[in-house]
């Protein structure tokens, strides 16, 4: 019988004894890195290493190939997933108006998810027993991508070294030292805690654990300073169809080439920079830093446009609706039922979406001013302030006003006396 205080917590966390061959989700940067030599050495396991391409600005993925192979992968695989990330991760985002907070679009939450599901499928390619990742204990990441793979394979056994390895990054320096692990960027500073993709980038750690210190600005990577951005503003247009992002200034191109390219122009004229207190689903509040140019031009002029074809009763509705889907997946829950649910009532209302917005970019803020579409609910001759035509009655407002304040004017008598 075996002692139970030494019985794993999760029916997925891996005995040591049991673990063959793992799949580690290697990035290529200092914690996986160690991972991967540690893996080896403590768990006396081989190591597949899966890289994964989601976008994220920058990489030179033979060089992170080569890293894992000299670091004793029996292989490294790098699967670009640009293409299924977009489709099937953003693009519902973007239908859901999915904003976290008072301005973090998910792309992290987005990315594990799919992430984890490309771990399992490469697991069960490779022959591994179980996967490791590099997440902390304090972070919601480790959330995201245990619950997939508990989710999808549950005989698939997890391991987070960071959990339990109990090095800082000063032991993790040294052991990367030992073992010939070359370590980017020199060894003097800890560097923020980066994680990005096609949808934006997030800087977490050093002056950034300051709730009082105001951004330094070598924290920018992508966004240029809007103190530095052009002084002539540009307006950009954005077209929909069906809630799908299609063109940016009557160009039409694929999802993946449209965010780059918003993007691109977004970040050239300070856009999306987003400093946020947030509310971590493991009990943490954390500061994040955030810089999410192409989200920050393409979800409001998506939600403008929804706005623009939704009925007063959807309008109100949809709001509430996006921000439990957004929570959702914030918090893990990727393959829960409720997300597809919520996800048939995002592209019944999404049908309507099709049309095109203008928002003029100007030194750091994105605002909508123009609006065009056929299935507006908006009608040019009714709101005019000159002659209707008799569209709109004017005669019938009184006695719309008579019943519309039915129930209020009773209840002021009641509560103020009848002669009031
Ligand atoms: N706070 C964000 C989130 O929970 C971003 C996390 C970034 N992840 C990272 N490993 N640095 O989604």
């Amino acid at each position: 019988m075996s002692d139970p205080a030494n019985r794993p917590t999760a029916s997925y966390q891996a005995n040591p004894e049991d673990v063959q061959r793992v799949l580690l989700l290697y990035s290529g940067g200092l914690d996986t890195s160690v991972m991967l030599k540690w893996i080896q050495e403590k768990y006396e396991a081989e190591v597949v290493a899966l890289t994964v391409n989601l976008g994220q600005p920058g990489e030179d993925y033979d060089v992170i190939r080569g890293k894992a192979q000299h670091l004793g992968a029996l292989e490294c695989r790098v699967v670009d997933a640009r293409e299924e990330f977009a489709h099937e991760y953003v693009l519902p985002a973007i239908k859901a108006n999915a904003i976290y907070g008072s301005g973090y679009p998910l792309f992290t939450a987005l990315g594990r998810p799919l992430i984890a599901k490309l771990a399992v499928e490469q697991a069960r390619e490779t022959g591994c027993d179980t996967i490791a990742h590099g997440c902390t204990g304090k972070g919601n990441d480790q959330v995201r991508i245990e619950a997939t793979i508990a989710t999808l394979a549950p005989d698939l056994k997890v391991i987070a070294p960071v959990r339990s390895w109990q090095m800082g990054r000063e032991e993790e320096v040294a052991y990367a030292r030992e073992h010939g692990i070359p370590v980017r960027g020199g060894t003097e500073v800890a560097p923020y805690s980066i994680d990005d993709n096609l949808w934006g980038r997030s800087s977490e750690g050093r002056w950034i654990e300051n709730l009082d210190h105001a951004p330094d600005d070598d924290v920018f990577q992508l966004v240029t300073r809007p103190e530095e951005a052009p002084d002539e503003a540009e307006v950009v247009t954005v077209g929909f169809e069906r809630g799908v992002p299609v063109t940016l200034n009557g160009e039409r191109y694929g999802l993946v080439e449209l965010i780059e390219r918003a993007g691109e122009v977004g970040a050239r004229h300070g856009i999306g920079i987003v400093d946020q207190l947030e509310d971590r689903i493991v009990g943490l509040k954390v500061r994040d830093i955030y810089e999410v140019p192409a989200a920050a031009i393409l979800l409001p002029a998506h939600q403008e446009l929804e706005w623009l074809v939704g009925t007063i009763h959807q309008n109100q509705l949809k709001p509430s609706l996006d921000q439990k889907w957004a929570y959702l997946v914030y918090a893990g829950l990727w393959l829960e039922p409720l997300r597809a649910d919520l996800d048939a009532y995002m592209n019944a209302a999404n049908s309507q979406v099709t049309g095109t917005i203008g928002v003029k970019l100007y030194k750091g803020s994105a605002r909508v001013v123009t609006r065009s579409s056929p299935n507006a609910v908006y009608d040019a001759q009714l709101v005019t302030f000159h002659e209707s035509g008799g569209l709109f009655s004017h005669e019938a407002s009184p006695g719309f006003i008579e019943l519309w304040s039915l129930q209020s004017r009773i209840a002021w008598r009641v509560r103020h006396g009848s002669d009031a």
